[in-house]
């Protein structure tokens, strides 16, 4: 099939990519030299009109020779604060800065599939986009941003990757509805009266007050909500006080919120408002609290869902599409899938037999660069699916110009 020629020819330049992005990674918001990378390397394909809808994101739009629809595909860019412990040859070179969550491969992939597509751009009926985002891994993300910006105008669907260590390469995982968690955070500061250890009495005590909000904070779930909700609430700060004989005046309590539904979701704020206020109140104190909503889930549309299993099975087999249950990591894929029906599709990118058994944010995170090849066909073959194309047929008449 002419698609995995064209792969196969791209495959040594995808891992080649791969490899400068993750000797060389930028925190998010700080993807300089990683956008003007990606802009060069889309300069030199040839027919793509490209843009930087922000400082340091980067969109292609490759325009078909026929109208049609609008697809577009993205990859993320940025790396983590994580000093990087693997030892081949093309380790990070910028010191406390590490791709640990495989978004070099994401990029390398979108960067092989604007190069395969702009060379079929003679079959291409409407158009691809192909989104290059900034700062997935930090709040408020950056995804959002550009949808702001105007990236998805016009766009009819949205196809994500994300390469994942914990699934065998060869492997490719589709969640149904949720993919991942929303994830929120709460502050919670607790107002009593300090005063001397020895007289607690003429106190209000904000540790002994803290310690019951964060035994009632248990009871949203499965007290409150159904014990089927997708639902986690996790305590996982809490300060105060700094002398043996003295109470303080004020604690301070701090958690996350992960959930797969959204209208559950918007519910939480108010059930810890009550547990807080309930509990401050019959005990004389008084409390702050500040709830945010970080990025919300990601959720995949059943037809979009359906067309690309129809595709991962013509690829690879049915035995290697697996139903994944959501994660409850967050993904700010989300600014897209809440704005046009769209599928987030991980691909398995571990082997046990090579030793990458690393999880996502680990010093010694890596993956099998095999998956690379898996992810430039799947977006490629979506790209033609969802564009309404039978690839297959039209390529085999049609004849190519490699550059
Ligand atoms: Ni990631």
């Amino acid at each position: 099939m002419l698609i995995q020629r064209l792969v196969g020819i791209t495959k040594d330049e995808v891992i080649e990519w791969r490899r400068y992005l993750h000797t060389y990674p930028e925190l998010s918001f700080q993807e300089d030299k990683t956008a003007q990378f990606v802009y060069d390397a889309l300069r030199t394909f040839g027919d793509l009109e490209i843009s930087r809808p922000t400082k340091t994101s980067v969109m292609a739009r490759l325009v078909g020779s026929k109208p049609g629809k609008v697809i577009a595909l993205r990859a993320d860019m940025d790396a983590l604060p994580i000093k990087e412990e693997n030892d081949f040859n093309f380790v990070s070179k910028n010191p406390g800065v590490m791709h640990a969550c495989g978004h070099d491969g994401h990029t390398a992939m979108l960067l092989g599939t604007a190069k395969i597509l702009t060379q079929l751009k003679n079959l291409i009926e409407g158009e691809v986009r192909f989104i290059f985002q900034h700062a997935e891994e930090l709040l408020p993300g950056g995804a959002q941003e550009m949808v702001k910006a105007g990236v998805l105008e016009g766009v009819d669907e949205v196809i994500g990757i994300h390469l994942v260590s914990t699934v065998e390469v060869g492997k490719i995982g589709i969640c149904h509805g949720a993919a991942t968690a929303g994830s929120d955070t709460f502050d919670i500061k607790i107002k009593g009266r300090g005063g001397h250890s020895s007289e607690p009495h003429l106190t209000v005590d904000p540790i002994a007050i803290g310690a019951q909000v964060i035994s009632n904070l248990q009871h949203i779930v499965s007290r409150n909500l159904n014990p089927l909700e997708k639902l986690v609430v996790s305590v996982t700060k809490f300060h105060s006080g700094s002398a043996y004989n003295v109470i303080p005046d004020t604690a301070v309590i701090s958690g996350s919120v992960r959930s797969l539904n959204p209208e559950i979701r918007q519910r939480i704020p108010n059930l810890v408002k009550k547990v807080v206020k309930g509990v401050t109140e019959a005990h004389n104190a008084s409390f702050e609290l500040n709830y945010h909503f970080g990025y919300s889930s990601v959720i995949n549309n059943d037809r979009v869902r359906e067309l690309v299993e129809e595709m991962i099975i013509e690829m690879l087999g049915s035995d290697n599409l697996l139903r994944l249950p959501a994660l409850m990591s967050g993904e700010d894929f989300s600014a897209f899938s809440d704005e046009r029906p769209s599928c987030f599709i991980f691909v398995g990118a571990g082997n046990q037999k090579k030793g990458i058994i690393h999880p996502h944010h680990h010093p010694r995170f890596t993956f099998d660069e095999d998956a690379l090849e898996i992810g430039v066909e799947l977006f490629v073959q979506s790209s033609f699916k969802l564009l309404g194309i039978e690839s297959s047929k039209k390529l085999n008449k049609s004849s190519i110009n490699f550059h």
